[in-house]
């Protein structure tokens, strides 16, 4: 076998091991995947300044999130359906996410529930990213059930009221658990480990919801299921209603605008996330790491920014954290690590983050994150 040094090492570990269904959920865009594509891409653009004979002894990757210490800007992404990439999977990557030092956050669309992760973690802090849906006596019921679990900021994504049209997901009639049709059982058959880990776990719906939200059974397919349940009519006053409800550190995620950022500092966020959704929704908007400029010139004094999309390495995430990003979420990066090999693949796929970002520190000739801003990047590579 390989020796895995890449998070791209893991992605190809991962296609072999997880059913396509979600594989193809997770590695996909909308539409033309454009989106999806230039999150990367764009990384690719921006150039380091190397600095020579600067002492490199003593660094740290050490910083803060929403005031909270991590061992580096990275926190994990709220992804849907993670306990489908791997038996427990949300369990799993909150342990290894605790191991390390970083936040965890869990989607709402999660397959361990907000109860599961919290005992699996030994009551262990984490984020919880809440969907605004039209049962609104759910979402009370869900975060009281995020302030029990001891839960330390809330996520609200707000780029997600509709679901963005993705082809893959449809045409593999995306659900969880997976239906039992041909085509799926022979592609199971294939992926023996896969298998018996979840033979082997009793979470294989959407726990957070399914026994939760009246009338919910059974949840279908991903896109029916969101068209009926999420509420469309999302607004700047459910923020705040949501925010007086939980009355602790809120983040908004989804935002890639300069006049949605400013509206995001009179909600009184603690701290917003420039994204896109990692391309899954507006196909044909802006890299996140082009968007993140502008926002952190128009608001970066009066709240935190962080940035999502496109980061598969240490060098993306030292990117972004010069273009101002407080910090940044890793999506896909850590579901390559899991659904490869677990807990194990998500402890990998930070080391090798961690690794790449402490080198590349360096050799900007910086040793500590608070010194890292726009001058280790080469002028005229970089988004302004
Ligand atoms: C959910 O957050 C998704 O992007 O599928």
């Amino acid at each position: 076998m390989t020796v895995i040094t890449t998070i791209e090492d893991l992605r190809v570990l991962y296609k072999k091991r997880v059913p396509k269904m979600f594989y193809d959920y997770a590695d996909s865009g909308s539409w033309t995947e454009s989106t999806y594509r230039a999150n990367e891409d764009d990384f690719q653009k921006i150039k380091f300044r190397q600095r020579v004979a600067v002492n490199m002894e003593g660094r740290s990757t050490a910083s803060t999130m929403i005031g909270q210490q991590v061992a580096m800007p990275v926190a994990i992404a709220p992804t849907g359906l993670t306990g489908m990439q791997h038996a427990d999977g949300e369990i799993l990557a909150a342990r290894a996410a605790k191991k390390f030092g970083i936040p965890f956050t869990l989607s709402t669309m999660s397959i361990c529930s907000i109860e599961d992760v919290s005992k699996g973690t030994d009551g262990h802090p984490f984020w919880f990213q809440l969907y605004v849906m039209r049962d609104r006596d759910f979402i009370e019921r869900l975060i009281e059930r995020a302030r029990a679990a001891n839960c330390s900021a809330l996520v609200i994504t707000l780029d997600l009221q509709i679901l963005g049209q993705r082809h893959k997901d449809l045409k593999n009639g995306l659900s969880a658990p997976p239906k039992l049709t041909i085509a799926n059982m022979i592609n199971i058959a294939t992926k023996p480990r896969w298998a018996l880990g979840m033979l082997g776990t009793s979470r294989r719906e959407f726990g957070n919801i399914v026994g939760h939200v009246k009338g919910v059974e059974n949840m279908g397919s991903l896109s029916a299921w969101t068209a009926q349940q999420f509420d469309p009519r999302l607004n700047w006053g459910d923020v705040e209603w949501i925010k007086k409800r939980w009355g602790a550190k809120i983040i908004l995620k989804g935002i890639q605008d300069v006049e949605d950022a400013r509206l995001a500092v009179e909600s009184g966020a603690d701290a917003m996330i420039v994204s896109n959704h990692g391309g899954r929704q507006l196909d044909g908007a802006q890299s996140s790491i082009e968007a993140l400029p502008a926002i952190v010139d128009a608001v970066g004094k009066q709240i935190e920014v962080h940035m999502d999309g496109g980061i598969r390495s240490g060098q993306d995430v030292l990117k972004a954290r010069a273009l101002g990003a407080q910090g940044t979420y890793i999506g896909r990066a850590f579901l390559y690590g899991l659904g490869a090999m677990g807990q194990p693949g998500v402890e990998k796929a930070l080391q090798i983050i961690h690794n790449e970002l402490d080198l590349t520190m360096a050799f900007c000739g910086r040793t500590q994150m608070d010194t890292v801003d726009k001058s280790i990047l080469l002028p005229g590579t970089f988004p302004q």
